[in-house]
């Protein structure tokens, strides 16, 4: 494997370019690729601090798009049209939140969140599920109908299962390793799901 130098040529770029995190580097080779992000949509990043996705976000919807930035951790001031709250995603509040603001819906929800490593790694692994699985279900009721998806995953556990789940819910899912996803990260990838089904209709009751 090879050696991960967290100093590397991403860290260095991301210095020189005002960005706050080299991880802006992945979400900007995903839009490079895909183009998920236009100007004027609004955006929900789960996972967000210190801002890198955000920065990148709002440089591709530009100042009449909006961009919401949610973290345990503050993220320091960034300017508009980024909002950033502390909140965890996996309290039921949050979705309320995001509803009795008018904070929603979204054209987009990308999905950053990871755990804090334990360096067991089966438990990492389940946790970092966990945390997927729950943007996934928020991305459900936030997104607008052909909206898109892209979250951090670990290729391991139940990749499978979750690659399937995403399927069930887009028309188009990409397993994608952007070139700053690199050796230290050799497991992460990100699902890049385009196109939100519409929900399935509840089952009509039979007649008696
Ligand atoms: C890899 S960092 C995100 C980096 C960010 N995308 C950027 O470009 O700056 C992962 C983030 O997930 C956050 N996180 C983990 N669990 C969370 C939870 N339950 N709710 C909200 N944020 C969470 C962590 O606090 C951490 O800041």
């Amino acid at each position: 494997m090879a050696h991960y130098n967290p100093r590397d040529r991403f860290f260095q770029k991301a210095k020189d370019e005002g960005f706050r995190a080299r991880s802006a580097y992945k979400l900007d080779e995903i839009q490079k690729r895909f183009r998920l992000l236009r100007q004027g949509g609004r955006v929900l990043d789960l996972g967000a601090a210190p801002g890198g996705f955000c920065q990148v976000a709002a440089q591709a919807v530009g100042a009449s798009g909006f961009v919401l930035g949610v973290d345990l951790e503050p993220i320091p001031t960034l300017p508009k049209p980024i909002v950033t709250w502390v909140a965890d995603a996996f309290t039921p509040e949050l979705l309320a939140r995001l509803r009795t603001e008018g904070k929603a819906p979204y054209h987009a929800v990308l999905s950053d969140l990871a755990p804090k490593t334990s360096g067991v790694r089966s438990a990492d692994e389940a946790r970092s599920l966990a945390l997927a699985e729950r943007a996934l279900s928020l991305a459900q009721e936030v997104l607008l109908p052909g909206g898109s998806f892209v979250v951090k995953v670990f290729m391991g556990g139940d990749f499978e299962g979750y690659h399937k789940l995403c399927k069930s819910v887009f028309k188009q899912v990409k397993v994608v390793k952007p070139e700053a996803s690199q050796a230290r990260h050799s497991k992460e990838v990100y699902l890049v799901c385009q196109e939100l089904k519409p929900a399935p209709k509840a089952a009509e009751p039979k007649p008696a």
